[in-house]
C-alpha cells in the first residue's frame, strides 16, 4: 500500500498533536509533533542561559543539542541529549519563551533540516506550524486545524490542571493567543494556511468524530 506524509498545522492547542497520534495509530505511522523540538531548544536555551539575541551563541548552542524521539507503546517521548524532557517542556516557563525562540532563524533551519530527514521514510504524520507550507509542501494531505480561543485554552487549561500543575485560566488563554500572533506575524515560515490545504474545526467535534472525517481524507489519498 502506497505511504503517505500528513501534514497538520494550526494554531496553539487545538489538538494538533492528539489528532495526529490518532492518525499515526490507525495508520501504523510514526507520528512527529515538531512543536516539542522547538520547546526542548527553548529548554536547553533556558538552562543553559542563551541570549536569543545573539546568532553566534544560538548556533554554537545549536550544535551542542541532539534531540530523539522514542516512542514507549503510547506516546512519543523527546529525548534532550539523552535526557527525557517530554514533561519538562509542557511547563509554562517553557511555553512563555518557546515563541520567540521558534521566531529564529538558525533554530528553524536546523528543526526543518532534521524533521526533513525524519520524513523521508514517508509513512508518517507529522504537526506543527509550517509542515504543510515549508517542511513538506508536497505532502499528500495537509490538514489545518482550528478551533475557538475559548475552547483551545480551556483544553490546555484543563490539560496542565490534570497534570497536577498551579494553573490560571487568564494565564493560559493569554500566553496561547500571545503564541498564536507571534508564531502567525514572524518573518521565517509564519503559520500560515497551505493553499492546498483542508480546514477542519474541531470546535465542536470529539476525538473520536475528528479522526474520523481526517482518516476519510487520509484513505482516499493512500
Ligand atoms: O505545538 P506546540 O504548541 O507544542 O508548539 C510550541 C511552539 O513551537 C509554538 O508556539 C510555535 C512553535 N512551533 C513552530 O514555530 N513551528 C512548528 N513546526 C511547531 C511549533
Amino acid at each position: 500500500m502506497k505511504k503517505i506524509i500528513i501534514a497538520i498545522d494550526g494554531h496553539s492547542s487545538c489538538g494538533k498533536s492528539t489528532l495526529a497520534k490518532a492518525l499515526g495509530n490507525a495508520l501504523g505511522y510514526a507520528y512527529i509533533s515538531t512543536g516539542d523540538m522547538y520547546r526542548a531548544v527553548t529548554l536547553y536555551f533556558i538552562e543553559k542561559k542563551v541570549k536569543i539575541a545573539d546568532p553566534v551563541a544560538v548556533l554554537a548552542a545549536l550544535r551542542q543539542i541532539r534531540l530523539h524521539f522514542e516512542n514507549d507503546g503510547t506516546t512519543n517521548r523527546i529525548f534532550l541529549n539523552g535526557r527525557d524532557v517530554s514533561e519538562e517542556i509542557r511547563k509554562m516557563h517553557v511555553a512563555e519563551l518557546v515563541s520567540p525562540v521558534a521566531a529564529l532563524p538558525e533554530v528553524r533551519r536546523e528543526m526543518v533540516h532534521q524533521q526533513q530527514e525524519i520524513g523521508k521514510q514517508k509513512g508518517i504524520v507529522m504537526d506543527g506550524r509550517d509542515i504543510g507550507t515549508v517542511v513538506f509542501p508536497d505532502a499528500e494531505l495537509k490538514i489545518f486545524l482550528t478551533a475557538d480561543p475559548d475552547e483551545r485554552a480551556r483544553r490546555r487549561y484543563d490539560e496542565l490542571k490534570a497534570k497536577g500543575l498551579d494553573v490560571n485560566f487568564e494565564e493560559v488563554k493569554s500566553n496561547l493567543l500571545e503564541r498564536d500572533r507571534i508564531d502567525s506575524t514572524r518573518k521565517d515560515s509564519p503559520l500560515r494556511e497551505a493553499e492546498d490545504a483542508i480546514v477542519l474545526d474541531n470546535t465542536h467535534l470529539n476525538h473520536e468524530q475528528q479522526l474520523e472525517v481526517a482518516l476519510d481524507w487520509a484513505r482516499e489519498r493512500i
